[in-house]
């Protein structure tokens, strides 16, 4: 992976707690496949899906259990090794976002071109500043025809203490400054109208 890349706001931060709270969340029989089951419900069946900032691979591995052709792209090595050990059968590209090309992905044997991407759990807060645009973009460029993005984050007040605010006015504007559309919002992943809490967003180009 190139050095060049910018230092993301989870990388400058102590996220150690996060990989602890969803192992607790999960052995303690937590509901943690919202994000799978609307994105499951977006898709045909076998479609191509890439979960980008997938941490340990939880929404990839649900979708791909729904049997979908996933792939999780992740950049901190501690949450890959986390995803290999519960998810063996998981395909993992470390990589930036950043640097998610279809020739990096091609030379690992992955698909160049998704029906979805899934950007949740509060990735888009948590991309190093100044990079959303080059981002949506980067990921934009990775859709099939017809494809489409699920994002989806706290617009202010994030978990992690390293999350910027990101009001959705500023999120849209950055997804059509990359010729992408706002084609849906909601404020859960069950759909629960727009709400400042959460934003639960399906992009299209
Ligand atoms: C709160 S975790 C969420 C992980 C996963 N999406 C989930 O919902 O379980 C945020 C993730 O975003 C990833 N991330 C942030 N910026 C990134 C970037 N530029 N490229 C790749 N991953 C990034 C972090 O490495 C971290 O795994």
């Amino acid at each position: 992976m190139s050095e060049d890349l910018p230092v993301t706001r989870w990388e400058s931060a102590d996220n150690t707690g996060f990989a602890a709270h969803f192992t607790h969340l999960i052995e303690s029989g937590a509901d943690v496949e919202g994000e799978a089951r609307l994105a499951d419900a977006m898709l045909p069946r076998g479609a191509t899906v890439l979960d980008a900032g997938a941490g340990f691979g939880r929404v990839g591995a649900a979708l791909q259990k729904r049997g979908h052709r996933v792939v999780a792209a992740e950049k901190d090595a501690d949450l890959l090794a986390m995803g290999a050990e519960r998810y063996p059968d998981l395909p993992m590209v470390r990589s930036d976002i950043l640097a998610l090309t279809p020739e990096l992905l091609e030379s690992a044997g992955h698909p160049t071109a998704y029906d979805l991407v899934v950007v949740v759990g509060n990735v888009m807060v948590l991309l190093a500043p100044d990079t959303e645009r080059r981002v949506l973009g980067t990921l934009a460029a990775l859709l099939a025809d017809g494809g489409r993005i699920l994002v989806g984050f706290h617009p202010q007040d994030g978990p992690a203490d390293s999350a910027r605010d990101y009001p959705v006015e500023e999120f849209r504007a950055d997804a059509e400054s990359v010729g992408l559309t706002l084609q849906h919002r909601f404020g859960s992943y069950e759909l629960a109208p727009p709400s400042d809490a959460y934003c639960v967003a399906v992009l299209s180009r």
